[in-house]
């Protein structure tokens, strides 16, 4: 009976598995005229871990996963970088990597301009710069 019991209780289990709830990997993040150039803007960073920049030229999307062990790094404006308070890495604001351990650029999110004119973050595909894909049309909006 107890190994019944075992049997039923673990079947039970499997029939209802654990069920990871994610923010969805896609956002609205809004209009271009909402980010001002030359501006690294923190509103996504908590939300879905993504701070907007835009250039003169285009808007991108940026992880705030450091590529070392995973921290989240901070921006500081009066310097100009992202630091990473775990290690020390430091990141321009392009994403590229220029001190401490961390082996590659930060990854940017695709970003696209919906038909409401709003930027669409899609989290689901990444770019790499290390594998030259940020010259990909989809990692930037062109502004
Ligand atoms: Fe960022 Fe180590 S996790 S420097």
């Amino acid at each position: 009976t107890a190994v019944m019991g075992v049997a039923a209780t673990a079947t039970m289990r499997f029939m209802f598995p654990n069920v990871l709830f994610e923010p969805p990997s896609t956002f609205k993040a809004g209009y271009p005229e909402d980010y001002a150039v030359g501006k690294v803007d923190e509103r996504w960073k908590e939300k879905f871990r993504t701070w907007i920049v835009r250039t003169p030229e285009i808007i991108y999307a940026l992880s705030t996963t450091c590529t070392h062990l995973g921290c989240t790094p901070n921006w500081l404006e009066a310097e100009g970088k992202f630091k990473c308070p775990c290690h020390g890495s430091g990141f321009y604001p392009t994403g590229i990597n220029f001190e401490g351990p961390a082996p590659r650029p930060l990854e940017r999110w695709k970003i696209t301009l919906g038909d409401d004119g709003q930027l669409l973050v899609d989290k689901s595909k990444k770019f790499q710069q290390e594998k030259g894909e940020w010259s990909d049309p989809d990692s930037f909006v062109r502004v």
